[in-house]
């Protein structure tokens, strides 16, 4: 099917994924008309010239009426993409209860049921287009439907049925001339996502494949306007994803820190509670395949860690104190001054990159400084960075 002369809906087309399929269908010269709950669509709407209606997708008449606008002011239907959707995090069993019947519900209930409530009644407007090839219906699942992560259950039961439903949808729907086929994203930046801090999204992109960040919308964009145009794609899930899979060993860093167990406790709940004290760090040389089910590394320690004083007289105290305090300010925390002045230096730089509330790189980068005089100007450095981050109002890693 052609892209340019084609009439697009689009479901959840005001924010995230719908809003970039928007932009790409209008950009190839589609007609589109956007439903979407949240009246952003009407933005999205005015700046790329498609139509907005507010429609709930689990709703018959809302979108039995949202169809028929379709007809009224594009003249038809030819595509269907449903990007409405939520995402929920809920344990099965978490800390206050069972999960809740009604989220799980009302996840199913939107991204499931909504899926296909919309799919149904487009489908049954595309077969009165008399063509050989009368639409294309493309449906959002996840990756969330073939590899849940904890709290997941909910979204990858809708998800998973997305997937599961593609290839009966796309048999019953051949003989009307009508192709169905789901994407499958791994992690995007949409709106929702971008609202996390800097390092959670830094870690999340760490973990794709290649390339290592957060899909582009656009992508997902460019990949509904492929299945449209390729007339022999049916009945498929595609992954778009990077080749992100939950089941490989994550990378381990090559510098870590060698502890001795102090003190070990149970509690009375069932918990246990653990000391570690740091004695030096030490080089990954390589892994064992070990079939334990912790890993096993053969390591090479930094004895000259064991010497705490090591270049401790070259440390710019004024500097880091300077930092520290800034930092202290802007998150209006105490310190116990009279403590940190008797704290010696080596004591004062280690302490301080412990409790620095900075993401897993940062700290990285703190344990892997080659010397105290090195980690201490990594940690000003990093306070000055999180602290302009601050001032700028682009929201702080130092939450
Ligand atoms: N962003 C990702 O990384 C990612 C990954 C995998 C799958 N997905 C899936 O892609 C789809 C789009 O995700 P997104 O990140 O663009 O989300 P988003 O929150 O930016 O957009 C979802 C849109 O759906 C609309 N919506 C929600 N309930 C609705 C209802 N009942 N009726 C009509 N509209 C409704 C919302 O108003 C919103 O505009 C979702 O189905 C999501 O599960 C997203």
């Amino acid at each position: 099917m052609e892209l340019s002369h084609a009439r697009a809906i689009v479901t959840g087309g005001a924010s995230g994924l719908g809003a970039a399929t928007v932009r790409h269908f209008r950009d190839c010269g589609a007609q589109v008309l956007i439903l979407d709950l949240d009246e952003k669509g009407a933005e999205t709407a005015a700046e790329t010239g498609a139509g907005y209606l507010r429609c709930d997708v689990t709703d018959e008449e809302s979108v039995a009426s949202a169809i028929s606008e379709a007809v009224e002011t594009m003249g038809g239907v030819d595509i269907c993409v449903n990007c409405a959707g939520i995402a929920i995090g809920e344990r099965t069993l978490g800390r206050e209860g069972p999960h809740r019947l009604d989220s799980f519900r009302r996840t199913i209930e939107i991204n499931l049921i909504g899926s296909f409530n919309v799919l149904r009644l487009a489908a049954a407007q595309m077969s009165r287009n008399q063509r050989e090839e009368n639409g294309v219906i493309i449906n959002t699942a996840s990756i969330a439907a073939f590899d849940g992560q904890k709290g997941q259950a909910a979204y990858a039961a809708s998800k998973a049925g997305i997937a599961g439903m593609t290839l009966p949808l796309a048999r019953d729907l051949g003989g009307q001339g009508i192709r169905v086929c789901a994407i499958a994203p791994g992690i995007f930046s949409t709106p929702m996502l971008r609202g996390l801090p800097q390092e959670v999204q830094d870690s999340l992109a760490a973990e794709v494949t290649f390339p290592k960040r957060l899909g582009d919308p656009a992508e997902y964009a460019r990949m509904a306007a492929f299945i449209v145009e390729s007339g022999y794609l049916n009945g498929e899930v595609m992954r778009l994803d990077g080749a992100l899979r939950g089941d490989g060993e994550p990378e381990l860093c090559e510098v870590g820190c060698l502890g001795r167990l102090t003190s070990f406790a149970e509690t009375g709940d069932g918990r246990y509670l653990i000391s570690l004290q740091g004695v030096c760090r030490f080089r990954v040389v390589s892994e064992m395949g070990a079939k334990t089910p912790f890993r096993q590394c053969r390591i090479k320690s930094f004895i000259a860690d064991l010497d705490m004083e090591t270049g401790a007289a070259e440390i710019d105290r004024p500097a880091l104190l300077k930092a520290f305090r800034a930092y202290l300010k802007a998150n209006d925390l105490d310190a116990d001054w009279e403590s940190v002045s008797r704290a010696e230096n080596a004591m004062l730089v280690n302490a301080l990159s412990m409790m620095a509330p900075y993401g897993a790189a940062e700290k990285q980068a703190l344990l892997e400084a080659p010397d105290l005089k090195t980690r201490a100007e990594t940690l000003i450095a990093i306070t000055e960075i999180a602290l302009a981050r601050d001032d700028e109002d682009f929201g702080s890693s130092l939450q």
